[in-house]
């Protein structure tokens, strides 16, 4: 998996989880903290799975660019590998500037998902609630790995499990 260096640390945890190795292409403030994918090396670029960049950035907070964007997404062509794009803080835009989707680049579907949390935006962090836009094929791996990897128990049902258990322990303290 390649992504920057810095980046947000989970990317490196989640690699690590399914057992692939991580490739971190070094950013400098001289460049926007914008990195020069061109620096990977060819032998890691022939085992490269997938790329991983969020932008608006944490922790740098780097904005993307539209060129920024198009030459990443012909990079990934050229060397097919898919991207993934995660979006986290596209809601944040400063200094005038609004953040830029990775989807509105031309052809990004065809490559590319972009990822989105509701934590910032709505401010529902530990809710665990997001959505992933873009391409199919990728969106349908994804599936197949959230379906055996993550469950959950129904809200509802957890919600009247915990008005049982309070009702349960007034009943015992009365007797
Ligand atoms: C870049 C980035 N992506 C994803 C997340 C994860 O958000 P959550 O797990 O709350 O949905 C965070 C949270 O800090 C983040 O900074």
């Amino acid at each position: 998996m390649v992504t920057t260096d810095p980046t947000y640390p989970l990317y490196y945890s989640a690699a690590r989880l399914s057992g692939a190795g991580v490739h971190a292409v070094p950013v400098y403030e001289e460049d926007d903290f914008l990195p020069d994918w061109n620096k990977i090396p060819d032998n890691v670029l022939s085992k490269t799975g997938m790329l991983i960049m969020n932008y608006p950035n944490n922790p740098t907070g780097a904005m993307a660019t539209e060129d920024f964007f198009a030459d990443t997404l012909a990079f990934a062509k050229a060397h097919r590998f898919p991207i993934v794009h995660d979006f986290a803080y596209g809601a944040f835009g400063f200094d005038g500037k609004r953040p830029l989707s990775f989807l509105q680049t031309p052809g990004a579907k065809e490559y590319g998902v972009e990822i989105y949390t509701m934590s910032k935006t709505y401010n529902m962090a530990g809710w665990r609630f997001g959505f992933l836009v873009g391409n199919a094929s990728i969106i349908q791996a994804f599936k197949r790995f959230h379906d055996n990897a993550h469950s959950d128990v129904f809200g509802a049902r957890s919600k009247t499990r915990r008005q049982r258990h309070c009702l349960g322990r007034k009943i015992v303290s009365k007797n």
